[in-house]
């Protein structure tokens, strides 16, 4: 992986860069003993290391089983249970993949992330048909859009296949001693996973609530891991700023928030790297977005959203920054084909793959938007594999700790998210919380 800022570099003072520079060691330092805000989440930092070839060899295991007995699973979560999953396998994955026809692998689909009716009955018509199995992550056990999808999804099942086969095609994935969920996999003989107590929802993909799921879909999970235990160590306290790319990335962007950059845009030219920019996003947003500070994480898929975006993108407000994850060489080869006719003007790209053509799409795009007063970084990984993919992981997670301790807030925490949910169960006059549904009624009849 190499992380490129010269093309951001211009638009703030040296001096600002420099100082917000010297403050990554320290920031990353406090992640490393552990002394600084939201200490008890830390888990993640060294997790790529402490992860044992028996503990994958378990997960691929359980993996393996569903994928004899299953022709979908339905990953159940929602946030931190479903984007890091989510991210791994759409990037890993034919972009038809339910199409395919001579499968090897089970389909991988996605609830409990929703709360929309059409979209759960959508996925009952599938699965009235097939058969399938469940993995179902919920920390807490009591998240709604996952405990309500998950209570449809399990009479189903049941009552499609009978209770002792169905206890055989769930697995859950949860706290080790609290919650429903807990409860409820040890009441029914679920196979169950931990999420650790010290690793919060955005930072757990290289738990189990990434690894089954990425497992069950026929990627080489520990070909993930190994790509993050070497990123663990590429941006370890004891590699120097000028080598250490979390660093450099977390200072550049800091250093243009300061200079009125409010919001990022993280930038693909792969459509396969979308979901890759929602768990991105959930992780920024949710580490940095508190105490009214934090930039905005936003996410485009070029060449696409050139096409509607990027109008906005070249001319609008000054207030943004990109970074772009380049993917060096795709897996794939296409190449344009000569024509007689030639009507589309298009016989100058005969003979060239199509990369190219995107490739260059990428620079030209690059030289506009700078030139355009939009600062640019570049991630450029050799290509979409399960290694890269641990590697990218891990930055941006340890980025996000050093990032977030610049900004001087509690990365690992997420008051803010409580609030809707209080609202919500006032309104749906959820036992014990008769006062709140009292205020909230009287506040909608003013
Ligand atoms: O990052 C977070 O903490 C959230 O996104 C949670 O992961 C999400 O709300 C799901 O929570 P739970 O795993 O308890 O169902």
């Amino acid at each position: 992986m190499k992380l490129s800022i010269e093309k951001a570099q211009s638009f703030v003072p040296a001096g600002t860069l420099a100082a917000v520079a010297a403050q990554t060691a320290a920031c990353n330092e406090l992640l490393e003993s552990g002394k600084g805000a939201g200490n008890d989440f830390l888990g993640w930092v060294h997790l790529p290391s402490s992860i044992t070839e028996e503990f994958l060899n378990d997960v691929q295991a359980t993996a393996n089983l569903l994928r004899e007995k299953c022709e979908v699973v339905v990953v159940a979560g929602i946030g931190g249970s479903y984007l890091g999953p989510r991210a791994v396998n759409e990037a890993l994955a034919s972009a038809f993949d339910a199409y395919q026809t001579c499968r090897k692998n089970p389909i991988v689909v996605y609830a409990g992330n929703n709360i929309g009716e059409d979209y759960l009955a959508d996925l009952f018509d599938i699965l009235k048909e097939k058969e399938f199995g469940i993995i179902n992550i919920s920390k807490s056990g009591t998240t709604t859009e996952t405990a309500l999808t998950f209570r449809i999804l399990k009479t189903m099942l049941e009552e499609k296949v009978g209770k002792a086969e169905a206890q055989k095609r769930i697995v859950a994935v949860t706290d080790a001693k609290r919650g429903a969920l807990c409860t409820l996999a040890t009441k029914e003989g679920y196979r169950k996973y931990v999420i650790p107590d010290n690793v919060g929802g955005r930072f757990s993909v290289l738990t189990p609530v990434g690894l089954i799921a990425i497992a069950v879909a026929g990627n080489d999970i520990k070909a993930l891991v190994r790509g993050a235990q070497d990123m663990e160590k590429a941006t370890g306290v004891d590699v120097p700023y000028a080598e250490n790319p979390a660093a450099q990335y977390a200072a550049m962007r800091n250093a243009l928030y300061q200079f009125g950059k409010k919001t990022e845009i993280l930038v693909n030219y792969q459509p396969k790297l979308h979901y890759m920019s929602e768990w991105w996003k959930q992780l920024y947003g949710e580490s940095e977005g508190k105490d009214h500070k934090g930039i905005y994480p936003a996410s485009v898929d070029f060449t696409t959203d050139l096409h509607s975006m990027g109008q906005w993108i070249q001319e609008g407000e000054r207030t943004i920054f990109e970074t772009v994850i380049s993917i060096k060489n795709p897996n794939r080869t296409v190449v344009v084909p000569s024509d007689e006719e030639n009507l589309d003007g298009l016989n100058f790209l005969a003979g060239k793959r199509v990369d190219q053509v995107n490739k260059m799409a990428e620079l030209g795009t690059q030289i506009a938007h700078v030139d355009g007063g939009v600062p640019n970084m570049k991630i450029e990984i050799d290509k979409l594999d399960e290694y890269n993919l641990g590697q990218l992981i891990y930055f941006f997670e340890r980025a996000c700790g050093i990032s977030g301790y610049i900004l001087g807030v509690n990365p690992f925490n997420q008051p803010g998210v409580e609030a809707y949910k209080k609202n919500m169960f006032a309104l749906l006059e959820k036992p014990g919380y008769e006062e709140a549904t009292k205020a909230i009624k009287a506040r909608l009849a003013e």
